[in-house]
């Protein structure tokens, strides 16, 4: 079975269905994601956050995002898988940028690459295409710059800001990246943005006239607690329902309840006898 290409993303701009993408970080849930046919899997580095404990995504290293896009890898046969390129992997120099995007392609299998930033990235990101390496842009809210944009909120309210995303997103477009997330922008302004560009937008707190929609599964499933973005809408509440689970089992093991007769092995009662006789 082949993974979806970028080419077959960019088409479904102009034919639909619109275009689903969830993080995963691990083999379990990559192959839960990709079993119910999600069309790209994103190896955020969020995973700093919901899988590492960090308070930011800054301090993720490339060897973090590769061990886990490798485990994602293992898992995923259809939907394409995009390794999120971390803070200060891709702004030293373009050839470092080219050497650690190859490296999510080379040694971990991903299909290709994602990157925040807009029109100061263009020539960055035409290096990474140009080396054969799909790029997904990322502009908005970019969590690896957030304290330069004032924190975590809301991008683009204001006439400023609206047209500094836009030219991001017109740039990002024209340098050769196959999509685009749009985070945290304001619904409007992301469908200014989804047509006036050709390549799909991704949104993640941009409405819903974008091209498709990506949210971090550890929000949509309730599994992190910490905060939740108030535009996730939880598809379940995962973290009470885990709690009580293992609340169960510490009683059970402390009772004496678990394991059974059945959840244990039988056999060996000869060898036991013969060392209870051997050692009387
Ligand atoms: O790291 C991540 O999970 C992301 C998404 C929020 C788009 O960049």
């Amino acid at each position: 079975m082949t993974r979806i290409t970028p080419v077959e993303i960019k088409n479904r701009k102009l034919t639909g269905p619109r275009l689903t993408m969830l993080t995963a970080y691990d083999y379990s849930f990559a192959g839960l994601i990709d079993a119910i046919g999600i069309d790209m899997i994103l190896v955020g580095d969020s995973l700093g956050m919901v899988m590492l404990g960090y308070d930011s995504t800054v301090p993720v290293t490339m060897e973090e995002m590769l061990h886990h896009c490798k485990a994602v890898n293992r898992a995923v046969k259809k939907a394409m898988v995009i390794g999120d390129m971390p803070f200060m992997s891709y702004q030293i120099s373009e050839d470092e940028a080219v050497r650690n995007a190859g490296r999510f392609l080379k040694e971990a299998g991903c299909d290709a690459v994602k990157l925040e930033g807009g029109s100061s990235l263009s020539s960055v990101i035409k290096k990474i295409v140009s080396a054969g390496i799909p790029v997904m842009g990322h502009v908005g809210l970019t969590p690896q710059t957030a304290s330069s944009l004032g924190g975590f909120k809301v991008q683009g309210r204001d006439m400023k800001e609206a047209e500094r995303i836009y030219e991001d997103a017109l740039a990002v477009s024209e340098a050769g990246a196959f999509s685009l997330v749009l985070e945290c922008v304001p619904a409007e302004l992301a469908g200014l943005i989804t047509e006036s560009i050709d390549i799909p937008t991704i949104g993640i707190g941009a409405g819903p006239k974008c091209d498709g929609q990506v949210l971090v599964t550890h929000d949509m499933l309730g599994l992190f607690e910490k905060f939740t973005p108030s535009f996730v809408r939880k598809y379940c509440n995962l973290a009470p329902q885990i709690k009580e689970a293992l609340s169960h089992y510490k009683e059970q093991v402390e009772a004496g309840e678990f394991p059974s007769n059945e959840e244990s092995f039988s056999g060996g009662e000869e060898a036991v006898l013969a060392i209870k006789q051997r050692k009387k």
